[in-house]
């Protein structure tokens, strides 16, 4: 895909703030990195933090008919033959024989009718051939055929493969699903757009069982629910599609799967699929297991294997899309009249790493900044809140917009009484995106943020 230039200028001041401000930084960078592999700091791991457990509240918690579980990411090799994964989870590659580059061929571009090399533009390539994505490993001391088995590539299986045990300790009737959050491993042949395509990545996928009539209807139900999680997490309808996967190419078990897409600065690209699924993960588990996987039904006293809807979304895309959402450069006006570029992360408040920013007016007045410590210690156990004393107001305000921070409180004169009783107890609170500020009073501080980050 070519990419223009404002295009690649925006992803590459995105990545840059992501390792200036500590959101995500290359894994093992010290030694050289290790290619697909990302590591979240402290600014980071919030933020993801924040999207899986909305992901979970809104799936799992605010709902009767989904229980979660958390499953290994070691299982028994017969799951992955099972699944088909050991078989048929490839990616055709082939090699340049100009610049010896390893490529994957559904993604080269073609010339006079041949695949180019995207490293050297050579058409001089080899004949694809399929290149298994999972990441084997050994299990136990020896290392022969017997003890192989894999890094899990999806979480899906142990939902499948644990699918009678949470049917029978959790006393759900269908429809009803499972839902997990959890580290997936591919070992992708081109790992590109910084987190976009990793090698190791985590998922929040659900499993959604159902009578097989129910299958079509929940397709659209939970493709319509998964639109809404995203409105709620603050990414905009008009950046979102919906790609309905042409019938002659889904997969043969499939009854229909809907990609949701996002305008990412490197072109539009999946973030989630909501896949039917029908009955072919687990009546493959009950064949290759021989254990029988079928539900009960105690109206008609028939016993069948339920159908399944699969809403499956990655959480380093998501995270990607916030980050390149929320990116902006204003041009603001300083009280001098000097025009200067604000760089501003408008997270939605919800998924925001931190919620507010306190700032004592002056440092070396102890007033100002035993009150204003009161103030943080009564938000932290409610909200991520960082205090900040150090430099010009204004310069403390900027840093919490490049990083996103919804609010900012500022403890001054007025607060601690110095001006009269009438604004005693009061504080400003300044707005990340409108920058207006506003007097409330402390008591109501607590209870108004809490709102606006729900
Ligand atoms: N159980 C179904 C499944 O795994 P998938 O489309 O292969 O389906 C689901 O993966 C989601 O996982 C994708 O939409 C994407 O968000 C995320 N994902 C897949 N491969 C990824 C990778 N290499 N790096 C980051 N995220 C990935």
């Amino acid at each position: 895909m070519v990419q223009d230039k404002s295009a690649s200028e925006r992803m590459e001041k995105i990545v840059s703030l992501c390792k200036r401000r500590g959101f995500i930084f290359q894994s093992s960078e010290i030694y050289g990195g290790l290619n697909g592999a990302w590591d979240y700091g402290p600014l980071g791991v919030e933020l993801k933090k924040n999207l899986k457990d909305f992901w979970w509240r809104r799936l799992v918690r605010e709902r009767d008919d989904v229980v979660g579980m958390d499953g290994s990411i070691l299982m028994n090799r017969q799951v992955w033959v099972a699944s088909g994964h050991e078989q048929t989870f490839t990616d055709p590659m082939v090699d340049c024989r100009n610049c010896k580059a390893r490529l994957r061929a559904d993604q080269l571009a073609v010339k006079d009718g041949k695949r180019q090399c995207s490293v050297c533009g050579s058409l001089d390539l080899t004949e694809p051939r399929a290149f298994n994505l999972m990441f084997k490993t050994f299990v136990g001391a020896t290392e022969d055929e017997s003890s192989v088995t894999y890094l899990r590539p999806e979480t899906a299986q142990s939902i499948f493969v644990q699918f009678k045990n949470v049917l029978d300790t959790s006393r759900q009737k269908l429809p009803f699903g499972i839902a997990q959050i959890g580290k997936a491993f591919r070992n992708e042949i081109n790992p590109r757009n910084f987190t976009f395509r990793s090698r190791e990545f985590e998922q929040m996928e659900l499993e959604y069982f159902c009578r097989p009539e129910q299958g079509l209807e929940l397709l659209e139900y939970w493709l319509q629910e998964r639109l809404r999680f995203y409105a709620d997490i603050g990414i905009p309808s008009d950046r979102l599609h919906v790609h309905k996967i042409p019938t002659d190419e889904l997969a043969h078990y499939s009854g229909g799967t809907y990609d949701i897409e996002y305008d990412f600065p490197f072109g539009r690209q999946e973030l989630e699929g909501v896949a039917y699924r029908r009955d072919y993960d687990l009546t493959q588990h009950q064949n290759a297991s021989g254990k029988p996987l079928a539900y009960f039904d105690e109206e008609t006293k028939a016993h069948f294997v339920p159908h399944v809807v699969e809403p499956s979304a990655g959480v380093d895309r998501t995270v990607l899309a916030l980050l390149c959402d929320a990116y902006a450069e204003d041009t603001i006006t300083d009280d001098k009249g000097k025009a200067e570029t604000r760089t501003v992360l408008r997270f939605h408040p919800r998924i925001a790493p931190v919620k507010c920013g306190v700032f004592p007016l002056l440092k070396n007045n102890a007033s100002l900044v035993v009150k204003t410590k009161e103030i943080v210690s009564e938000l932290r156990s409610h909200m991520a809140v960082f205090y900040d004393e150090s430099g010009a107001i204004g310069r403390r305000y900027r840093r919490q917009d490049e990083i996103g921070t919804p609010f900012g409180v500022t403890v001054d004169f007025d607060t601690i009484g110095e001006n009269g009783p009438a604004k005693q107890d009061t504080v400003t609170l300044r707005d990340r995106d409108t920058m207006q500020q506003e007097r409330i009073p402390i008591s109501e501080l607590r209870q108004y943020l809490s709102a606006k980050i729900f």
